[in-house]
Order: structure tokens, then sequence, then C-alpha cells
């Protein structure tokens, strides 16, 4: 394998990063006085018992400064169908009328929750582990939420892409 230059590595890094295929979430936090929703494929499972996954945000953004005071997040596993769901989550948006796209309904804590997702997860945030420039959330699932469709968003190099099984040899 040819070494990669040090000056070079953050990018061949993000490049790595980038030909890593990922079902696309809307991470949703927030209470009864304020909410907020992002966009992120930087989810994983951590334990079966107790049943945990991870989060990691961005320290720059607004779902980091609310999860950081805030209890419970709910991850959205998004479908096909979400592409424009996920852009607006992403930026294309602006915070405040985020939720105005798509079938969000509200928990009693004031977590929203997206209605057509192919799951929601609902988490109680256990440990926030801050490293660089992001933060790894940890937290124990109470509530999952199933659609009884398994079609999920991708998004790979900078694309959104849709799983294809293989054909069986
Ligand atoms: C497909 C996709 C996946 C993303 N995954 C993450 C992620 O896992 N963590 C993160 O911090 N930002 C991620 N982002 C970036 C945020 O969605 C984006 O920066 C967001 O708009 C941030 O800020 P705001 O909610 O404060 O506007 C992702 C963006 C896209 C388009």
């Amino acid at each position: 394998m040819a070494a990669t230059p040090s000056g070079n590595m953050q990018a061949a890094f993000r490049q790595a990063m980038r030909s890593i295929a990922a079902t696309v979430s809307i991470i949703t936090a927030g209470d009864r006085e304020r909410g907020h929703g992002m966009t992120a494929t930087a989810v994983t499972s951590v334990s079966l018992d107790p049943a945990a996954l991870l989060v990691c945000i961005n320290n720059r953004t607004l779902l980091h400064h609310i999860m950081s005071s805030t209890e419970r997040f709910c991850v959205n596993v998004l479908a096909q169908e979400h592409q424009d769901l996920s852009a607006a989550f992403s930026g294309a948006v602006a915070s405040g009328e985020r939720f105005a796209l798509g079938d969000w309904a509200e928990t009693e804590e004031g977590i929203k929750h997206l209605a057509s997702a192919q799951a929601r997860i609902f988490c109680v945030k256990k440990l926030a582990v801050p490293f660089g420039t992001h933060t790894v959330f940890i937290g124990e699932v109470d509530d999952v939420q199933l659609s009884d469709r398994s079609a999920p968003l991708l998004y790979q190099n900078a694309t959104y892409c849709r799983a294809i099984p293989m054909a069986s040899g």
C-alpha cells in the first residue's frame, strides 16, 4: 500500500470516510422549550444488553448544544423517500423551519420523531465523550418503533444511494 504524505493525511482520511456507505438518520433532541433535528450517519450500536447506541455530533452544531444540556434523544432512521428531508436537516432549511417538512410527532417530553421513519430509536443519554471536533454521545435505548419495511437511505461518496441485494451466486 502506498504511504500517504502526512500533509495529505487529513484529505485521505476524508476520502476514506466518504467511501464508507452509511444509513442516514435524523437525530432529534430537545425538551418542551426547544427542539432540534440534524442529519447524521455517525450512528452505531454499542451494546445489546443494555441496548445502547452512539452518535457522533460536531461540537459546532446546534444539536450538540442541545444534547449537552438535555437527557433524551431519538434516532430516526431514514428510508429512501426521505432524501429531501435529509438535505433539509443538514442545512438546506433553517433550524426553526425544519419540522414543517415531514410527518413529525412529539413525545410528552418534547422529543420529535418521524412517523414514516424506518425505525425510531428513543434513547436516554448516558455518556458524552468529547474527542477533537466531535462528541460521542452514548444513549441507552428505552423504546424502539419499527416500520414494516427495510429500504434505508444510504449515503456514500457524498451521494444518496439505495441498497440493492446482490444476485445470489
Ligand atoms: C448525509 C449526511 C450525514 C451527516 N452526518 C453527520 C454526523 O454523523 N455528525 C455530524 O455532526 N454531522 C453530520 N452531518 C452534518 C450535519 O447534518 C450538518 O452539519 C448540519 O447542518 C449541522 O448543523 P445545524 O443543525 O446546526 O444546522 C451530516 C450531513 C449529511 C448530509
